[in-house]
């Protein structure tokens, strides 16, 4: 069974101003977080950067605001992300971000495209990881650099939570994935999974990270 992507749209579109809210309210955990991706990531002049469903464009902000000369371009599935966080740019001085709609499944670039690629919390939720994380090999150049993180295990609260509200809009439907709504742990990735789905994806090094309760894992090509 497949799962409908016009639905997904739908629920993410109604979900943008909400998550915009609250992840404005939830930068704390970005503390740890920002620095982490940034030392991971920051590109040279002249780099192109991938933020794979940007959401309200948080990280591909922070990397333009302090990488000026690198290309960043920015995808999400849900036009309405896509409208906030181009606002969000303009407002942070980082017009020439490029933003598009785009899915995470099945990237609209050419292989060996970006020299760095970040995606964070949008694979939880994408139906197949598996194509999601051959998609970020794919698009990399050999020797680039992915950063991914994910709530690990959906430990913290504000992770349960969250999920408990994907269900209720109905933008994830637990039976459809074999599992049920209250069985946490089956839902979120945990660290086993995460090794296993980048080193499977073609990465050649996969070294994961604990971050306030996410893991970060570090792919290099
Ligand atoms: C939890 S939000 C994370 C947003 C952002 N990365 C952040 O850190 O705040 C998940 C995002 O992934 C996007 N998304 C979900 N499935 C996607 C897919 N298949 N392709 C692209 N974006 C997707 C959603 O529209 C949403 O903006």
């Amino acid at each position: 069974m497949t799962i409908d992507k016009e639905a997904t749209i739908k629920c993410y579109d109604a979900l943008a101003p909400f998550y915009t809210f609250f992840r404005a309210k939830t930068l704390r955990s970005d503390r740890e977080i920002m620095p982490f991706v940034l030392k991971a990531l920051m590109p040279a002049d002249g780099e192109r950067v991938l933020d794979a469903g940007t959401g309200p464009g948080v990280y591909a902000i922070k990397i333009a605001g302090q990488a000026r000369n690198a290309d960043i371009h920015a995808v999400d599935l849900s036009p309405a992300f896509l409208k906030i966080a181009r606002a969000n740019a303009r407002k942070a001085g980082c017009g020439h971000i490029r933003f598009d709609q785009g899915d995470i499944e099945n990237l609209p670039f050419e292989a060996d495209r970006f020299d760095k690629l970040v995606c964070a919390g949008a694979l939880e939720a994408v139906p197949n990881r598996e194509k999601a994380a051959r998609e970020f090999h794919r698009v990399l150049k050999p020797g680039g650099t992915a950063v991914i993180i994910e709530p690990d295990q959906g430990r913290n609260i504000r992770d349960r939570a969250f999920l408990f509200l994907l269900y209720g809009i109905g933008l994830i439907r637990p039976k459809m994935r074999g599992f049920g709504v209250t069985d946490i742990k089956r839902y979120y990735l945990n660290k086993h999974d995460f090794r296993a789905l980048f080193a499977g994806s073609g990465f050649s090094r996969v070294e994961l990270y604990d971050r306030r309760g996410s893991i970060c894992a570090v792919c290099v090509k």
